[in-house]
């Protein structure tokens, strides 16, 4: 008796605070400041794309899918950081999604509910949204979060498709730079992820 209702109370506590946590965490961007958060953000993003598929093609062409993963576990967090560098409304660029390789692209909450927007979709069959913004106030702080889907390509699947069907040299090499890899089983044209870049609009 005395358990469950320290129990509710507990349950109840926990709701609040999540709540809470909610409403004053995220609210919604007015019309103007997503629009310049979309054109800072596409920016950033098509960046990031163009220069990290330009690597892996070119590696994939010079020292096959071996020299690619290098490329991938060494350069494609040291290429968003100088994304980053290239302009002073860019805050960070980072690639997120539920089954990661690297744990250090593992979602936080907000990257967790925009993930949720993008897998629904894809779960219902619905065409994803081509971006997703989401307002952040913190310690007093407004931030933005510019999100844009990954989709998986054929080229991708070297590295990402069906466990049984990657290289041996593949396989050996992730079993080696990934032992808790969860990026793989895509098929053409899965959502893979999201690219983020995180945005500070000047008042
Ligand atoms: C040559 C192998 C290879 C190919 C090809 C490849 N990837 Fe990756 N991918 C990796 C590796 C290795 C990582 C981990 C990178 C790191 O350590 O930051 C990764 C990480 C990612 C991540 C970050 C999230 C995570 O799982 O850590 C995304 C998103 C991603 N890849 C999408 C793609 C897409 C989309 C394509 C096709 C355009 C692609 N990859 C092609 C090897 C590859």
């Amino acid at each position: 008796m005395k358990k469950s209702f320290y129990l509710g109370a507990l349950t109840a506590l926990l709701v609040f605070l999540g709540c809470q946590k909610q409403e004053s965490a995220e609210s919604r961007p007015t019309p103007a400041e997503a629009q310049k958060v979309a054109a800072i953000g596409e920016a950033a993003a098509g960046k990031l794309k163009q220069t990290l598929v330009a690597e892996l093609t070119a590696a994939m062409q010079s020292g096959g899918t071996g020299a690619a993963i290098e490329v991938c576990s060494k350069k494609a967090l040291q290429l968003t950081e100088s994304i980053v560098d290239s302009s002073e409304n860019v805050l960070e660029v980072k690639r997120t999604t539920f089954k990661y390789r690297n744990p250090q692209n593992a979602p936080d909450d907000w990257d967790a509910q925009a993930l949720r927007v993008y897998e629904t979709a894809a779960q219902k069959g619905e065409t994803l949204p081509p971006s997703y913004i989401q307002k952040i106030k913190r310690e007093g702080e407004t931030t933005f979060r510019y999100y844009q889907p990954l989709l998986a390509a054929g080229l991708c699947l070297n590295c990402h498709g069906d466990k049984n069907l990657l290289s041996e040299e593949v396989s050996a090499q992730l079993a080696t730079l990934y032992p808790d890899d969860k990026a793989t089983g895509y098929k053409e044209g899965d959502f893979r992820g999201l690219i983020r870049v995180s945005v500070a609009l000047e008042e």
